[in-house]
C-alpha cells in the first residue's frame, strides 16, 4: 500500500472537524458528508452516472491485473493516455508507427469499453517532422494526411476525438503560437484539422480541447469565443473538451461559471482529464495548507465540477473523465509528469478505494 502523503494521517482526517477558508466554506458546505470518504464497499463509479465515466490507461498497465480489474469494475470508456499522440504514432519522414494505438483501440473494445481519442494535433507534438523549414506546400498535404490517416484507421472504433489540444495561448490572450499556426494560419489550421478528421471519420465527435479554462476565467471565455469563431467558419466542431485539471484554491463559483458559459453553445462537454493536485505547482508562497484543508478544497471544487457538469441538459453530457483511474496511475505521481509519489489527486487512492472527493462526486451525481 503506498505510504500517504506526509503528515495525512487518514483516520485522524477522517475524524477531524475541517477548519475551513471562509471562501471554501459555502461551497463546501453542501459537500459535508464527502468529507468522510466512503467506505471500501463504495460502488463502481460508472454506476454513479447514467453518462460514460472515463479514465485513461496505457500500454504499460494492460498486463497488471489489479488495474484491469478496476478498468472493468469502474468506467465504460477509456482515453489511452499517450499512444494515440503524435509523439507515438509520428516518425521520422513522416512514416507512422500504430502498434502502440492499435493495442490501446483493440484492448479497450475487447474489453466492451468506448474508446476516446487523444490527441491529433497538440502544439507540442510532431515538431521533428513539422518544422518551421518544411514547404508549406508540403507541410499541408503532410497535416493533412496524417490527420485523415490516423482518424481513418480508426474509423467507427472511436466515440470522439480531441482533433485539436490546447489551441488557446498560455494566459488566455489569444491564440497560442506554434508551427501549425505559423505555417497553415492560426485558426485555419485548427479549421483543417476538423474537417480532415470529419472527412476521415464521419461518426466520431470532434472535440476542441483545452486546459484551465476553470481556474482561469479569461482563458476559458478565449476558448469559448475561439469555438464560436471556427463554427462560424464552418469547422465541424461537436463537442467541447475541458481538462479540468483543476486548481482546488480557485474561488468558488469560477468552476459553475465557466460550465454555464460554455453550456450556452449547446455543445456536448467532456470533462476529459479530471485530476485535483493537493500540491502545488512550484513558484508559490510556501503551503501552509493541512492536508485537511487540502481536502476540504478537493471536495469543495470536485464537487462544484460534478454539480455544475449534471447541470447540463443531458445531450451535453458526453462523459466525465480522470486523468488516471487511481492515484498510483496519475501522471502526476510519475517522474515524466510532475515526479510527486505522494499526491492524491483522483477519485480513488491507489488502492482503488474512494478519496473524500469520491463522496462529492456521488452526492452531485444523485446516487
Ligand atoms: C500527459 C501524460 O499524462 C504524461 O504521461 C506525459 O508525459 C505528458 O502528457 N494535458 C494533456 C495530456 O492534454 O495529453 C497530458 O498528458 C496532460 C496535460
Amino acid at each position: 500500500m503506498r505510504a500517504d502523503p506526509p503528515g495525512l494521517n487518514r483516520r485522524a482526517l477522517l475524524a477531524a472537524p475541517l477548519i475551513l477558508a471562509p471562501s471554501s466554506l459555502a461551497a463546501c458546505e453542501r459537500f459535508a458528508s464527502a468529507e468522510v470518504a466512503p467506505g471500501p464497499d463504495a460502488p463502481p463509479l460508472k454506476s454513479l452516472a447514467d453518462f460514460p465515466i472515463g479514465a485513461t490507461g496505457m500500454t504499460g498497465q494492460l498486463d497488471d491485473p489489479v488495474w484491469v480489474a478496476a478498468m472493468r469494475r469502474d468506467v465504460d470508456q477509456i482515453t489511452p493516455e499517450w499512444e494515440l499522440k503524435p509523439e507515438r504514432i509520428l516518425q521520422p519522414g513522416f512514416a507512422y508507427d500504430f502498434s502502440a494505438s492499435d493495442r490501446m483501440v483493440d484492448w479497450g473494445h475487447e474489453q466492451g469499453l468506448r474508446v476516446f481519442g487523444h490527441t491529433l494535433v497538440w502544439y507540442s507534438q510532431g515538431l521533428d517532422q513539422f518544422t518551421d523549414a518544411l514547404p508549406t506546400a508540403r507541410f499541408a498535404a503532410e497535416f493533412d494526411r496524417y490527420v485523415s490517416t490516423v482518424a481513418g484507421r480508426y474509423r467507427g472504433r472511436m466515440v470522439g476525438w480531441d482533433v485539436v489540444n490546447e489551441a488557446v495561448a498560455e494566459d488566455g490572450d489569444g491564440l497560442r503560437d506554434c508551427v501549425y499556426a505559423r505555417k497553415l494560419g492560426p485558426e485555419a489550421y485548427i479549421v483543417r484539422a476538423f474537417e480532415q478528421a470529419r472527412a476521415a471519420d464521419p461518426d466520431a465527435v470532434l472535440f476542441l480541447n483545452d486546459y484551465n479554462l476553470e481556474n482561469n476565467p479569461r482563458k476559458g471565455a478565449t476558448f469559448l469565443r475561439l469555438v464560436e469563431r471556427l463554427l462560424a467558419q464552418g469547422a465541424p466542431i461537436g463537442g467541447i473538451g475541458t481538462q479540468s485539471h483543476l486548481d482546488i484554491e480557485i474561488p468558488a463559483g469560477q468552476i459553475r461559471d465557466f460550465f454555464r458559459d460554455a453550456a450556452s453553445l449547446g455543445l456536448p462537454i467532456h470533462v476529459s482529464e479530471l485530476d485535483f493536485p493537493m500540491q502545488r505547482d512550484g513558484g508559490r508562497a510556501p503551503d501552509l495548507r493541512s492536508t485537511a484543508d487540502r481536502r476540504a478544497q478537493q471536495v469543495a471544487r470536485v464537487g462544484e465540477l460534478a454539480e455544475a457538469f449534471m447541470a447540463l441538459p443531458a445531450r451535453q453530457r458526453f462523459a466525465f473523465t480522470t486523468w488516471g483511474l487511481r492515484d498510483s496511475d496519475s501522471w502526476l505521481v510519475r517522474e515524466e509528469g510532475k515526479n510527486r509519489p505522494n499526491e492524491s489527486a483522483l477519485l480513488l487512492d491507489g488502492e482503488g478505494r474512494p478519496n473524500p472527493a469520491f463522496q462529492a462526486v456521488a452526492g452531485a451525481f444523485g446516487r
